[in-house]
This record gives C-alpha cells, sequence and structure tokens, in this order.
C-alpha cells in the first residue's frame, strides 16, 4: 500500500508552492497518499482554531509532514504555531541546509552549510514571559538543559558522520550568557569527544556572523541553540540566493515535519511568483530521510538544471517565470 504523508497546505504563498512540489514528487513517480490537515489562518478561518486536533492527529498517525509557512496573527494573545509544533511533537532537532545552485544570484559558488538548530529550548522556551503593567520592563526565560544541549549535539554529530562530513563548528555566546550558554558550550565540548574522527570548532555568535560572509566555505556543520540557530539559518539563505532556497526539517524520536524557512510572505501572496524550490527542497529531505535517495538524487538534479539553464526561474533568482510555468520547467527536466 501506498505511504501517507501529512500535507499542510498553509497560508499566503503556502498552497501553490505546496502543490508544485507534490506534483513533482508524483511526476518523480514517489506514490505517496496525502491526508490534507488544515493549520494556520486557513484553520482560523475554516474550524475557528488554528491548530484543530484532526491536524495534529494526523501528524501523528503518519509521523511525516510535508508543511506550508503558516502565518500567526498579531495580536490576540496567539502563540507561534510552528513553535507549538516543535513543543507538541518535541521536534528538537531543526535541520536547515543550504547548498549553492549555479544561476542563482548568489556571490558565492560552492556553498553546503547545514546548520543544526536547536528547537525547543534556549530563549524559544516560552517560560517567564512577562511585561510589566506600566510597559517599564519585560523578561523572559531561557532555558538550556543538559539532556537538551547533549542529545542535539549528538544528532549534529551523527549527522556529520552519516554524511560524510568533516567539521563541526559549535557557536555559542558562552562568553556572555555564561550559565544558559555556557552549559551548551560545556555539555557541546564533551559530546565532540566521543567524535575524534570529525574535526570540532568554537566560535562565538557574532564572529561566526561575519565569518560566514566573509568566509562561507570554511563551514560544514553548525550546531548551536535556537534563537542563534533561527537568525544564523537566515543568512545562510543569503548565502545561496535567499529564501526561496532554503529548506528546513523538524525532527523528533517519532514525528517529522517538513518546511521552507521562510513565512507565508503575505507580499506577493496571489500573484503566482514564489520560488517553489524551497518546499521542493524540503521535499528532498523528506525523501532522504524515508530512505529513498534515488528519488531525492533525481529531483535535486532537475531542480538544479532548471536554475542553470536560467531561463524559466521566478523574478528572486532573477528570472520572470512563474510559480507555475517554473514547477513545469523543473518537471520537463525531470
Ligand atoms: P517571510 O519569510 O514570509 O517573507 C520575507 C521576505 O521573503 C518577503 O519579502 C517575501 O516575499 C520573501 N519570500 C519568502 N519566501 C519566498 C519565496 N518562496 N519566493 C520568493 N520570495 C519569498 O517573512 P515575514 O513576511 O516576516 O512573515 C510573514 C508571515 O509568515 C508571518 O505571519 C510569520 O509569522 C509567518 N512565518 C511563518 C513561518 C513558518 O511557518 N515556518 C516562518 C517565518 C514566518
Ligand atoms: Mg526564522
Amino acid at each position: 500500500s501506498k505511504r501517507s504523508i501529512t500535507v499542510i497546505p498553509g497560508d499566503g504563498i503556502g498552497p501553490s508552492i505546496i502543490d508544485a512540489a507534490l506534483q513533482i514528487l508524483d511526476h518523480a513517480g514517489c506514490d505517496f497518499h496525502y491526508d490534507y490537515a488544515d493549520a494556520g489562518l486557513m484553520a482560523l478561518e475554516k474550524h475557528g482554531e488554528l491548530l484543530p486536533q484532526a491536524t495534529l492527529d494526523l501528524i501523528a498517525k503518519n509521523k511525516i509532514t510535508l508543511k506550508g509557512p503558516l502565518t500567526t496573527p498579531v495580536g490576540g494573545g496567539f502563540t507561534s504555531i510552528n513553535v507549538s509544533l516543535r513543543k507538541l511533537f518535541n521536534l528538537y532537532a531543526n535541520v536547515r541546509p543550504v547548498v549553492s545552485f549555479e544561476g542563482t544570484k548568489s556571490r558565492f559558488e560552492n556553498i553546503d552549510i547545514i546548520t543544526i538548530r536547536e528547537n525547543t529550548e534556549g530563549m524559544y522556551s516560552g517560560a517567564g514571559q512577562k511585561r510589566s503593567d506600566d510597559n517599564a520592563s519585560a523578561e523572559a526565560m531561557s532555558i538550556i538543559t543538559r539532556e537538551g544541549a547533549e542529545r542535539i549535539v549528538v544528532f549534529a554529530y551523527e549527522l556529520a558522520r552519516n554524511e560524510g562530513r568533516k567539521k563541526v563548528t559549535i557557536v555559542h555566546k558562552a562568553n556572555i550568557l555564561k550559565s544558559t550558554s555556557g552549559l551548551f558550550l560545556d555539555v557541546a565540548r564533551e559530546v565532540a569527544k566521543r567524535y575524534p574522527d570529525i574535526e570540532t570548532n568554537e566560535m562565538i555568535v557574532d564572529a561566526a556572523c561575519m565569518n560566514l560572509v566573509m568566509y562561507p566555505e570554511r563551514f560544514d556543520v553548525i550546531v548551536t541553540t535556537n534563537l542563534f540557530g533561527d537568525i544564523l539559518s537566515d543568512l545562510c539563505a543569503g548565502l545561496v540566493g535567499g529564501l526561496g532556497m532554503a529548506p528546513g526539517a523538524n525532527i523528533g524520536k517519532d514525528v517529522a515535519i517538513f518546511e521552507a524557512v521562510h513565512g507565508s510572505a503575505p507580499d506577493i501572496a496571489g500573484q503566482n511568483i514564489a520560488n517553489p524550490c524551497s518546499v521542493i527542497l524540503a521535499s528532498i529531505q523528506m525523501l532522504e530521510h524515508l530512505g529513498m535517495q534515488d528519488k531525492a538524487r533525481q529531483i535535486r538534479e532537475a531542480v538544479r538544471k532548471t536554475i542553470a539553464e536560467g531561463k524559466t526561474v521566478t523574478r528572486d533568482l532573477g528570472g520572470t517565470a512563474s510559480t507555475t510555468e517554473f514547477t513545469q520547467a523543473i518537471i520537463a527536466n525531470l
């Protein structure tokens, strides 16, 4: 029987780029069954809640989800749906690869960096949020646990080993954030000792920003805490042609959710001009996670070829093609 995948089309540009990715999976002969589920603004309008129970049930049932970006309404006390999903399913590892494609408008070639972002703790723990009544002060709690730090760093080294990568860079701010970043760095150093076959580097986050922009080719795998990972992964997207080229996987023990790094892009929604590569590359991560390496390679090659030809690409890549035309060109190259 066919493998079932939960599909959340999402908000804004989500439905159009998710549709592009599914068409490509189908044309590549992946033979999945798709269970569609609502989340985000669309779910709020249809069902009165951002994250309906039926959606959570489908995510849990199929274990694998391909998800479009979700709009979290500003105000009204809504917590981010993405943060909720990551916490509910304990999706502790956020894996964000960026790879250069010839033909994008990026300043660099040969970039191949994976940022492994801790996805449940740190500044995004959500704990202790408060603001004084007179708005004179605000506070929030950053939480790092030994267990949380250890599992993400182990994840990064295991990934490096499995993918034949050479170097892990631990990014931190232990000189200033002595308790939280300090514990993260201590644990990371302990874990690093267990992987003598992998080169380990340490870098303070501000220096990492400068080095990523000046010498991105020096980076291989980056492992870091939640907030730093969020920011550095967008920086990395900028090294390879922008958010339209940046996928991400949220991985837990049982459940995994594959998505674009970017949001619902309300400024270009409904215009059929979004770059679908972010979710197409996320679906490639999904295939690799499922052990379907041949299909993953086949689709990646079609994307590579289409961008290198440069005739039929979206605006963010310097072309004039619509989302639909770009998708058709990739399918023709499959
Ligand atoms: P955004 O990531 O949606 O857009 C930033 C800029 O990048 C915009 O100019 C947009 O047009 C462009 N862009 C993004 N994806 C693109 C693509 N595939 N092709 C071409 N251009 C692309 O960030 P923004 O505007 O700050 O957030 C909009 C909404 O998305 C918010 O409601 C936010 O909460 C949500 N969001 C959701 C995320 C998720 O579901 N994982 C992640 C980040 C934001
Ligand atoms: Mg982000």
